[in-house]
């Protein structure tokens, strides 16, 4: 389906305009677009997937990500781009890459090649170069099994344009068909050596291959067979190291994976060990998830963050290839989370890793409120909730059509209720109360709403909830019900 896009839109509206016409003209945005959130990222138009490139250079974060720019379904993959230096204004920019010969843009990373190991730049002016998987139509068409490899472009001018090597693909498939998502990161060996690590979803498991100069790889290992959940294809990895508390090194393993997450659909799983000359170990094999909500996939984090931000900030796609393609937004398809910032913290001896917001989306938050009674109308669709909660509570918002969406905690379950939240008749899986364990205390909670979207942080991010939701009309009151104090309602409307 082609959807009418926007400028088509407004020239119709023009030539309405030019018209003689007795009754008064209302312009008209394109279909879906009260769904459009206020400060999450979203393509113009056109079909998004997952954020790929992630990269800080010179005050700017890069945000490319899997585009198609003529239909709001996922189509021939382009790599879309943006650019923000506070992670939450972004400035959208020409496409950074377009499919060719060897195929479409599929998912991967960016890194500063900043000692110019790939003699793409200069020492002075290092390159930014793009690891990126080629996916060949007509190779998967004709059956074959080797349709995706790697390669790589790079760019000398801040990432706006873009030159693919001239001898890609870099790293040929042998034959196993889900061969993609590059993931690449500088690491210091156990000799003091830095070099280039990408780590590789391979179908069921992780590969890690390294690199001197971004162009030859190396097989390292590979990880992940009978390990973790297996209920669909491994996707979109990353390797995070952390320091704990007591000054150790731990390595997180990010693997996406589809279907088989938690609430049906897609999902995104990690792994805590070690990773030790090319050699990734888990400490055990419990199944983790970053996200407990259905809308959270192919979430990776940005490279060469300034030391001094000591941290490590994950963005993803928020959607579910279960019903990505019909959700109602029409002449564009979807949005990415908020930033948030991870790190490893401990439950009776246990390691899992939070997902906090980043402290950028404190910059969203104009107009402050206090909750004086336990029912209060909210001063937009675009609003952070902020509140003390005990172990049990439960909170709703209501729009006047009587829909309603209910978040709430009891016995040990964290649920966010969608399933009389709007329209979900486009899936027959999207209307779901959704749930997840929480065996340890809650004592706080953020909530961002937006036009279509909610992200639950209980605990600062010890547990994470992000779903889409699609209200007939805007939700306009908020209800606690119980176990909440001290509510605070941010007005994050631009
Ligand atoms: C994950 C994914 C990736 C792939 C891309 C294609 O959502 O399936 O594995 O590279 O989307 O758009």
């Amino acid at each position: 389906m082609i959807p009418l896009n926007r400028t088509f839109i407004l020239f119709l509206s023009f030539l309405a305009l030019s018209c003689k016409h007795d009754s008064p003209i209302v312009f008209q945005d394109s279909p879906g677009e009260k769904y459009r959130p206020e400060y999450h990222f979203t393509p113009s138009e056109g079909w998004m997937n997952d954020p790929n490139g992630l990269v800080y250079l010179d005050g700017e974060y890069h945000l490319f990500y899997q585009f198609y720019p003529d239909s709001s379904v996922w189509g021939p993959m382009h790599w879309g781009h943006a650019v923000s230096n506070d992670l939450v204004n972004w400035e959208n920019l020409p496409i950074a890459l377009e499919p060719d010969s060897l195929g479409y843009i599929f998912s991967g990373s960016a890194v500063i090649d900043i000692d110019n190991n790939s003699g793409f730049g200069t020492e002075e002016n290092p390159p930014m170069v793009a690891i990126f998987t080629y996916h060949d139509m007509n190779g998967e068409r004709s059956g074959a099994k080797d349709y995706q490899s790697q390669g790589i472009a790079y760019s000398v001018d801040k990432g706006r344009t873009w030159t693919k090597y001239k001898e890609n693909p870099v790293l040929l498939n042998q034959g196993i068909k889900d061969f993609r998502d590059p993931k690449v990161s500088r690491i210091t060996d156990s000799d003091g050596n830095q070099l280039w690590m990408m780590t590789l979803a391979v179908m069921d498991r992780i590969q890690f291959y390294s690199s001197p100069d971004l162009i030859h790889w190396k097989y390292e290992s590979e990880f992940g067979l009978g390990i973790g959940a297996h209920g669909g294809v491994w996707e979109c990895p990353d390797l995070l190291p952390f320091k704990t508390k007591s000054g150790e090194t731990k390595w997180v393993l990010l693997v996406s994976i589809n279907p088989g997450g938690p609430q049906m659909g897609s999902a995104t799983q990690y792994f805590i060990g070690d990773f030790q000359n090319g050699v990734f170990t888990p400490d055990d094999q419990m199944i983790r998830w970053l996200d407990y909500g259905p809308d959270n996939y192919a979430g990776v984090t940005w490279s060469n963050l300034p030391q001094e931000q000591d941290r490590t900030v994950l963005i993803g796609w928020m959607s579910n290839w279960l019903y990505a393609q019909s959700v109602p937004t029409e002449s564009w398809r979807s949005a990415m989370t908020i930033p948030r910032e991870l790190s490893l913290f401990d439950v009776e001896g246990t390691l899992l890793l939070k997902s906090a917001p980043a402290k950028e989306v404190d910059l969203l938050r104009k107009a402050s409120y206090k909750l004086s009674d336990k029912i209060s109308a909210l001063p937009s669709q675009s609003v952070e909730i902020k509140a003390e909660i005990e172990n049990d509570f439960s909170i709703q918002f209501t729009n006047d059509l009587g829909e309603k969406l209910a978040i709430f905690k009891t016995g040990g379950l964290v649920t966010v209720d969608r399933s009389l939240a709007g329209q979900n008749t486009f899936h027959p899986d999207f209307g779901a109360s959704n749930s997840a364990p929480m065996s340890w205390n809650a004592s706080k909670i953020r909530i961002f709403l937006d036009a279509s979207s909610v992200e639950v942080f209980i605990n600062d991010g010890e547990l994470v909830v992000t779903s889409l939701i699609f209200p007939t009309e805007s939700f306009n009151t908020i209800q606690v019900l119980n176990g909440v104090e001290n509510v605070e309602i941010f007005d994050l409307k631009k």
